[in-house]
Formats: C-alpha cells, sequence, structure tokens
C-alpha cells in the first residue's frame, strides 16, 4: 500500500506531514508513490490567507476522479483549515468522498482514524477544540536531508490582530528540554548536518528556568558537525542574552528571521505586535553591532486596514534602514474570527497589489545588491540536492542563500566551499574548490 501527502503552509507543517508519514508507515502504508497510485492521499492544509485556502479547496475538489475510478483510495483531509470554526463541516459537505477529517489537535490519532474508518462506511470526522494528545511520541519520516527540523514550541499566545494561527493551534506549550536535546544529539548522530527549531515564537519557550537563549546555548553545544537555524523570533522578545548565544557558538547560522510587518507605528499598534518602529531598528542595530556579519531576514504585510500611503512609506524606510538580506511580503488577507478582519477601513485589493510590487521592487533591489558582494568571494554551501533542469548540485550558504554547482561526485549531505562566479537574484553559482 501506497500514500502521497500534499502540504501547504509553513514548516510546522511540513515537519507535521512527516510525522503523517510516519504514523502511515505504521498503519501499513509503505511507501510515498505519486497521487494516482496511492492507496491513501493526505492533505495537509493552511489557511493563513485566503489563497492558502483556495488552492487546497481546488486540490481537493480534483480528487473526485481518482476516487471514482478507484473505491479502495482512501482520502483525508487535515491541519489548519480543517481546525477552523466551521471549516470541517463545509468541507464534508463539499466534499463527501472526504474519508476522514482530522484537526491540528490530534495528529497523533490519525491511525486510530484510520482503523476507525477501514470498518465503517460513514466518514469520520474527528476535530477536537482542545490538544489531546503530543505529537512527541511519533517518530518522523524525515524527507530533508541532510536538513532536520525540530519542534520546541506549538501553537501561540501572541493573537497578533490578522493571524488565525492561535485559533487553529492552540495555546503556546514548550516542549521538555530534555526531549528536544536528545531528538537533536541523534539527528546529529545519524548524520543530519542541519538543524532547525521550530515554533511560532521560539523566544517565548519556556520549560522550568530554561529559557529560549538557554535552551539554543544547549543545542549548539551538542558535539558534532552540524548548523543551527531557529525560527520564528518576536522582535518583542527579542533579548541580548539571545545575541550573546548567537555570538558565542559559530554553529548557529547568523541570521535572525525576525519579521516586523510593517514599519508604521499606528499599524503595528493596531496589528497588536507589542513593539514599535524604533524598538525594531534599535534590535537590528543591536544585532549588528555584536554581530557585525550577521543578517535578517523578515515577514511584511501590506494593505492592513487603514494603511495609509504614508504607512506604507514608513514600511519601505523601514525595510531600507534594517537593510533585510531577504523578505517574505504579504498582501493583508481578512481571516473570519481575527480582531482586524472587524476593523473598519479595509483596503482595496487594487491599492494592496500597486504597495506589494512596490515592496518586492525594494527588496529584490537589496537581494540583489548583497548578493552582487558575493562574487569573486567564496560561500560554505550545505549540499541538499540536484536540479535536473540546470544540471546542478545545489545547497544553501548559513544565510539561506541557494548556491549552484556542478561536481563529478554526489556530495549531498556535504559542506562544500564555492567560489562564487556569477549571481542571480538569492542564487549563487561557483565552482567547488
Ligand atoms: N509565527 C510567525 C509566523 C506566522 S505566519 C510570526 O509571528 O512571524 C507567517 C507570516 O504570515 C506572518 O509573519 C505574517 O507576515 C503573514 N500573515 C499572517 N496572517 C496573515 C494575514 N491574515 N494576511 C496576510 N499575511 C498574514
Ligand atoms: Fe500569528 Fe502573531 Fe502568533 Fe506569529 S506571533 S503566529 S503572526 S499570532
Ligand atoms: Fe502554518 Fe498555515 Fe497553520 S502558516 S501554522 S500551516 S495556518
Amino acid at each position: 500500500m501506497k500514500y502521497h501527502i500534499v502540504t501547504y503552509g509553513c514548516q510546522m507543517n511540513l515537519h507535521e506531514s512527516e510525522k503523517i508519514a510516519g504514523i502511515l508507515r505504521e498503519k501499513g502504508y509503505e511507501e510515498e508513490s505519486p497521487m494516482e497510485e496511492a492507496d491513501i492521499i493526505v492533505f495537509n492544509t493552511c489557511c493563513i490567507r485566503e489563497n492558502a485556502e483556495n488552492h487546497a479547496f481546488g486540490n481537493i475538489g480534483s480528487l473526485k476522479k481518482l476516487k471514482r475510478a478507484k473505491k479502495s483510495l482512501m482520502i483525508a483531509v487535515g491541519g489548519c483549515m480543517v481546525q477552523e470554526a466551521g471549516k470541517a463541516e463545509t468541507l464534508k459537505e463539499k466534499f463527501p468522498f472526504i474519508d476522514i477529517l482530522f484537526g491540528t489537535h490530534n495528529l497523533a490519532e490519525l491511525g486510530d482514524l484510520i482503523e476507525q474508518k477501514r470498518l465503517q462506511k460513514k466518514a469520520v470526522l474527528s476535530v477536537p477544540e482542545e490538544r489531546r494528545e503530543t505529537e512527541d511520541g511519533i517518530s518522523p519520516v524525515r524527507t530533508s536531508y541532510p536538513n532536520a527540523w525540530v519542534n520546541i514550541t506549538y501553537g501561540c499566545n501572541n493573537f497578533c490582530s490578522y493571524c488565525i494561527v492561535p485559533y487553529v493551534r492552540g495555546r503556546e506549550r514548550s516542549r521538555k528540554k530534555e526531549d528536544i536535546l536528545a531528538e537533536v544529539e541523534k539527528l546529529v548522530k545519524e548524520g543530519y548536518k542541519e538543524i532547525t527549531l521550530l515554533g511560532q515564537n521560539v523566544n517565548s519557550y519556556r520549560d522550568g528556568d530554561t529559557a529560549f537563549p538557554a535552551l539554543l546555548d544547549e543545542v549548539a553545544s551538542i558535539e558534532g558537525n552540524f548548523r543551527l537555524r531557529f525560527m520564528t523570533s518576536h522582535p518583542k522578545d527579542f533579548s541580548a542574552e539571545l545575541v550573546a548565544v548567537m555570538k558565542k557558538h559559530t554553529k548557529i547560522c547568523r541570521v535572525l528571521h525576525l519579521p516586523a510587518q510593517s514599519g508604521s507605528n499606528r499599524i503595528l499598534s493596531l496589528m497588536n505586535r507589542r513593539y514599535t518602529r524604533e524598538k525594531y531598528l534599535d534590535c537590528v542595530k543591536y544585532l549588528k553591532s555584536e554581530i557585525p556579519d550577521a543578517e535578517l531576514t523578515t515577514d511584511l504585510i501590506v494593505g492592513f486596514p487603514t494603511e495609509t500611503e504614508a504607512d506604507f512609506e514608513d514600511t519601505l524606510s523601514l525595510v531600507r534602514e534594517a537593510d533585510f538580506a531577504s523578505a517574505f511580503t504579504f498582501i493583508y488577507s481578512p481571516r473570519t474570527g481575527t480582531k482586524a478582519a472587524e476593523m473598519e477601513g479595509q483596503i482595496p485589493e487594487e491599492v494592496s497589489k500597486v504597495r506589494i510590487i512596490k515592496l518586492i521592487d525594494l527588496v529584490n533591489s537589496l537581494t540583489r545588491g548583497k548578493s552582487a558582494k558575493y562574487v569573486g568571494g567564496t560561500a560554505e554551501i550545505l549540499c541538499e540536492g540536484y536540479d535536473e533542469k540546470k544540471g546542478m548540485y545545489l545547497g544553501r550558504d548559513p544565510y539561506g542563500r541557494m548556491g549552484y554547482f556542478v561536481s563529478d561526485t554526489n556530495p549531498i549531505g556535504e559542506f562544500v566551499t564555492l567560489k562564487i562566479t556569477r549571481a542571480s537574484g538569492i542564487s549563487l553559482y561557483g565552482e567547488r574548490i
């Protein structure tokens, strides 16, 4: 029996799909296959913006044909969109061929739900409100060697006014420090070369007396040749302790993903971000003064309710001042149930589109400028795959830039030093030295 998993959304979801694969293996599904050959198809959905939902809706709809052709095919849909208020019922009504609907709080029960479905004709709908089990006991089938994701927190307590995550992922929970350390130690022994600690807001990690900087310090002290990343950091919880730990360990990549969202204090306050533009820029300055080769990446939203041209200009100037290495840019998308969706002054799509194009242009020019400086220099790449189209191996440098190169031997999983000969956007091309 074969399985196929379709994943939307963030790294948290990508890692959860690895756990879903672990559960499926235990249930007797042996290998991942193309969708057409699978005996079970699992959709792991996202609802962060409307287009993420529309995507999933469209693709789930197109499964009807497969189901008609193969009666025994099982279709399961889970993740953040299913956890959204009322969505499971909508999905069930719209797509009666779905066999199993599960939420974010009962991933660990997926095996039981499959069993239940095997015994009954009726669809199984199980979307508990509160977290029932932890996922700590599930062994993931990792798909991203030499990189590995490790959860340190689940859920979020921040309630940024635009964001649906706290509603669909529940309250923040930190994993036990010992469990995290044991998992990373095992991964490093198994040969993983890059560990990414995951949480919606890693800086609010706490287990007893251990806060995030102390956890990071301990993880980075694990012996072995590996890189360490973490995301996401919230500017309100940025601390000198965190920077001190980053400075102490060369294993920790010198790049901080610090979502700014906006450069306007009025908008930041409406967003309930709990920091000001000045505080944000102070974090940037402090990081760069302590670690001169550090870089920042960020997330930005345009078109938040009531955003004026002047507010938007503040975002542009923040981007220039912070001098980001790269940024994810989004058009604000109202999410039912969040505060911002009820606010007056929703911005027309046409206005947001003009703004996001300007913003992307600015971000790209910063990215290109930084990449160009690499030409003639070197970069250390962790090789993670082969690009068939380009006929080149690829991997990322510590800052997350993709590097491409030709090699006679297969270097996947190795650190490779490249002499950079060309840069294009965020990509680097080079020769192995
Ligand atoms: N916990 C992380 C990531 C959350 S989701 C953090 O706090 O940064 C990733 C990004 O999606 C957010 O940083 C934000 O920029 C964007 N986002 C979240 N909700 C959104 C919405 N309703 N519309 C547009 N972008 C949104
Ligand atoms: Fe959403 Fe804010 Fe939590 Fe990030 S910190 S997940 S943006 S509520
Ligand atoms: Fe991630 Fe999307 Fe859920 S961004 S937490 S999968 S809503």
